[in-house]
C-alpha cells in the first residue's frame, strides 16, 4: 500500500523555482498545494506555464501554512531568504527541503540548525550534485582503493550568466565550488580539517571578482583535496560536475563528471542500486523518505553546515594569504 502524498508549499518561483515545479509534479509522493513567491504575478506566471490550477499562490507563506494545513515547506528562495522561510516553517512545525546554499554564512546556518534542534523538525538542503547514480558508482570504487592520499578536481568553464554573478565577490568559490567540496565530502566520508587559496581574476574575465580558484585542502591524516578551477576558460571545457581524479593505496578512480567512473588497480565493486532521481529529484525523493521514516538525511543541516564552512575558510584563506583551520570558522 502507497502513503498518501505529502502536500508540500514550494516558496520561490524564479529561474530554479521552476524546474522544482516540474519536479514536483513528476513525483507522486509528493502533491503542490501552495506556491508563495513575494512576487505572486511571477508566481501565477510560472504556475499557468506548468499547467497548474486551483493551487494557492499568495506572497506570505504564513497564509499558505494556516490555509492549506501543508506536511512540508521546499524553499527555492534566494539564499538571503533561506533563514526567514525555513524558520517559520520550522516553528510552524513542518520539515524542510530547502536549495543551497542553505545560508550565506555558517553563522546563519547555525541559527538555523539551532531552531531545527529545538522544534525536532527535519532541515535538509538540497546539494543536488550529490544525486548522480556514477557519483554513487564512484564513492563505491573509491572505497575499494585503501588509504586516500590525494584527491582532485578540474573544473574549467566560460559561462556567460549576466545578473548578480558578475558582480559579486569570490563568485566561484561562493556560487559553484560548494559542489565540489560537499560532493568531496560523500566520497570519502570525510571532512577537512585546513585550507590554504589562492584566488585570482584573469585580465579577459567577464566576472568582477574571482573567476580562478586553487584550493588545498588537508585531511587530519595528512591526505588533501585539490580544486583547481576557473569559471573564465574558454577552450576545452570541464564538466558541470568537473574532472575528477582519486589516488589511493591500491590505485586510482576517475571520473569526467558526467560518464561511468574508471577504476585501475583493484577489483570493480558490485554494481549498486544508487539514488532514486538525479539532481533535484533525488533529493526530493531522499527528503520525502527521510521525512516518512524519520531517517536522518546526509545533507542534514547540522551535517551541511561544513560544506558551507569549506567554502567560507577557502574564502578567508583567499583575503588573508593564510592557512585556515576549518574550525576557526566552525566555532566563530
Ligand atoms: N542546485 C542547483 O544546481 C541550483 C541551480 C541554480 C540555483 N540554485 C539555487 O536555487 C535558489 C534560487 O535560485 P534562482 O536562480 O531560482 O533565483 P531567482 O532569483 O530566479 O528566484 C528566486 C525567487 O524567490 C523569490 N523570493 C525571494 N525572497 C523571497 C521570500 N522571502 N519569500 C518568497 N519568495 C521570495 C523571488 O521573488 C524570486 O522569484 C538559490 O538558493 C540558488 O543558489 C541551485
Amino acid at each position: 500500500m502507497s502513503a498518501q502524498p505529502l502536500r508540500v508549499i514550494q516558496v520561490g518561483a524564479g529561474a530554479m523555482g521552476r524546474a522544482w515545479l516540474r519536479t514536483i509534479a513528476e513525483n507522486a509522493d509528493v502533491e503542490l498545494v501552495a506556491l508563495v513567491d513575494l512576487n505572486t504575478a511571477a508566481a501565477e506566471q510560472a504556475a499557468a506555464d506548468h499547467g497548474i490550477a486551483n493551487t494557492l499562490i499568495t506572497d506570505s507563506l504564513e497564509e499558505a501554512i494556516e490555509r492549506t494545513s501543508p506536511d512540508a515547506v521546499v524553499d527555492v528562495t534566494v539564499p538571503v531568504a533561506h533563514s526567514a522561510v525555513n524558520i517559520t516553517a520550522l516553528r510552524a512545525g513542518l520539515p524542510v527541503l530547502c536549495e543551497k546554499p542553505i545560508a550565506p554564512t555558517v553563522a546563519d546556518a547555525r541559527e538555523q540548525a539551532r531552531v531545527a534542534k529545538q522544534t525536532g523538525r527535519l532541515l535538509m538542503t538540497s546539494q543536488s550534485r550529490r544525486y548522480y547514480r556514477a557519483l554513487t558508482r564512484f564513492r563505491e570504487q573509491i572505497r575499494t582503493l585503501g588509504p586516500i592520499g590525494a584527491v582532485s578536481t578540474r573544473f574549467f568553464k566560460a559561462p556567460h550568466f549576466g545578473g548578480f554573478r558578475e558582480e559579486m565577490r569570490h563568485v566561484l568559490l561562493v556560487d559553484m565550488a560548494i559542489h565540489a567540496f560537499d560532493a568531496v565530502r560523500y566520497l570519502t566520508g570525510r571532512d577537512p580539517v585546513s585550507v590554504f587559496c589562492v584566488e585570482s581574476n584573469p585580465p579577459w574575465s567577464w566576472f568582477a571578482h574571482g573567476g580562478n580558484a586553487v584550493v588545498v585542502f588537508e585531511f587530519a591524516d595528512g591526505s588533501t583535496y585539490t580544486y583547481d578551477g576557473s569559471w573564465c576558460a574558454p577552450g576545452e571545457e570541464t564538466t558541470w560536475n568537473g574532472s575528477w581524479f582519486v589516488s589511493g593505496q591500491h590505485g586510482t578512480a576517475t571520473w569526467d563528471g558526467e560518464g561511468e567512473p574508471e577504476l585501475t588497480g583493484p577489483t570493480e565493486p558490485a554494481p549498486v542500486s544508487g539514488a532514486e532521481g538525479e539532481e533535484i529529484a533525488g533529493a526530493l525523493a531522499d527528503f520525502v523518505d527521510a521525512v516518512r521514516t524519520g531517517r536522518t538525511p546526509d545533507t542534514e543541516v547540522h551535517a551541511n553546515i561544513v560544506s558551507l564552512a569549506m567554502v567560507e575558510a577557502a574564502v578567508l584563506s583567499a583575503e588573508q594569504g593564510r592557512r585556515v583551520l576549518l574550525a576557526e570558522v566552525l566555532d566563530a
